[in-house]
């Protein structure tokens, strides 16, 4: 089922409608933005027809399975019980992000990051006027590590810690020992944590997504959402969860203050459609990703040894290293563009770790990720 290419040019996807505007041309393949090329699973199609076939769509009142498929999901996936705390709905994991700063940090707090990582996280600190820590990662021949000196350094100073776990880019899931300690320093010098947690249902086996707030830590607000793992984004839907019932009330009071809270009719609908029936379709994607995934790196590491990369253990994003390549960074990312003829995201958009870097999304059919590949090394074979 995820074999068959569904065309999406002319369908306002920005994946696909977007490349000329980004990269001046569209005769490329994108292997860039966050979502897959891949149909929703069938659940969440007739959910949204059963929807469809109410012809009102006035304000919605978020219903009971909405809350419910969510509390079931995080028990049987995560044995994470979210029915214990609060949960917020709300249309984005960048809006319960910008509903978090705005809400437990002022004017010129700290608010600490775990560099590389995704772009929004940056300006979600300083487009509030908030002060940005980054705690760069240790690349140790790929593998991303936590450089624990350095973060309990800036966590001192930090009103705020912002997790992305899986992280984006560099295909880390933390182990509970990373998150235990993590925890512990931000308890220790009383920082808020953020865990984006947007990849949760995105991890290959043996790897095993672990949400920081079963550690029962109240000063956690985690970020849950049906948006990557269900091919949701366009959905705007999500929720936030918190133990502590003051924060859930700062978060609740700008949610409404805002106007973020209503959720959209059909944005529910596919996401309790998602988190409450579709688990088999989501079990058949795994399998094609993992798939993806090793048939990627073991491509690179057979045809283009210039490329460095490691099989993530989250997302369906590849960090590849593409440093041996020695280009500069515009240089490269115009290269990738114009004679490979691929649409990746410049490593430097996810920080100045990021140099030499691009990032590569495996999740599309697998024929269309071959070609990609193939150019990749037919343009490599020319330069060198
Ligand atoms: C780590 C991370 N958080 C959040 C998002 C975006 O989530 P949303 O569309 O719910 O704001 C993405 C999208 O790529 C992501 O990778």
């Amino acid at each position: 089922m995820f074999d068959t290419i569904i065309p999406r040019k002319n369908s306002g996807c920005f994946k696909h409608d977007g490349l000329s505007m980004t990269y001046g041309r569209d005769d490329i393949i994108p292997l860039w933005v966050a979502d897959m090329d891949f149909a929703v699973a069938p659940e969440i199609i007739k959910a949204l027809e059963c929807r469809l076939k109410h012809p009102i769509f006035g304000y919605n009142l978020i219903k009971d399975d909405f809350y419910q498929a969510a509390i079931k999901w995080q028990i049987e996936k995560h044995d994470f019980d979210i029915a214990k705390g609060n949960i917020i709905a709300v249309p984005s994991l960048m809006t319960a992000l910008a509903i978090t700063v705005l809400t437990q940090t002022e004017v010129d707090d700290h608010i600490l990051i775990q560099t590389p990582v995704y772009p929004p996280f940056f300006t979600s600190v300083t487009g509030h006027k908030r002060k940005l820590l980054t705690n760069e990662l240790i690349n140790n021949d790929g593998y991303y590590e936590i450089d624990w000196a350095d973060f309990e350094e800036k966590a001192k100073q930090a009103k705020m810690f912002i997790l992305c776990n899986p992280h984006n880019p560099v295909g880390r899931v933390f182990t509970i020992d990373e998150l235990s300690r993590m925890n512990e320093i931000c308890a220790k010098y009383d920082v808020i944590i953020f865990s984006d947690e947007i990849h949760a249902d995105l991890v290959y086996e043996p790897h095993e997504h672990f949400p920081i707030g079963k550690l029962g830590y109240e000063q956690v607000i985690t970020g849950i959402s049906p948006a990557k793992s269900f091919n949701l984004a366009g959905m705007a839907t999500g929720i936030m969860h918190t133990l502590n019932d003051d924060i859930a009330k700062e978060l609740n009071t700008m949610n409404r203050g805002l106007h973020t809270f209503m959720g959209n009719s059909f944005g529910l609908a596919a996401f309790t459609a998602a988190f409450g029936e579709s688990e088999e379709w989501h079990a058949a994607l795994m399998d094609y990703l993992k798939a993806n995934c090793d048939f990627l790196v073991y491509y690179i590491q057979r045809e283009i040894p210039q490329i460095k990369v490691r099989a993530c253990e989250g997302t369906y994003l590849a960090w590849l290293n593409c440093s041996e390549l020695g280009m500069e960074d515009d240089k490269m990312s115009k290269f990738f563009v114009d004679k490979a003829r691929v649409a990746l995201n410049p490593g430097t958009n996810f920080g100045k770790e990021g140099s030499g870097f691009m990032r590569l999304n495996f999740a599309t059919q697998r024929t269309v990720l071959e070609e990609g590949l193939e150019r990749i090394k037919n343009s490599i074979r020319e330069i060198i």
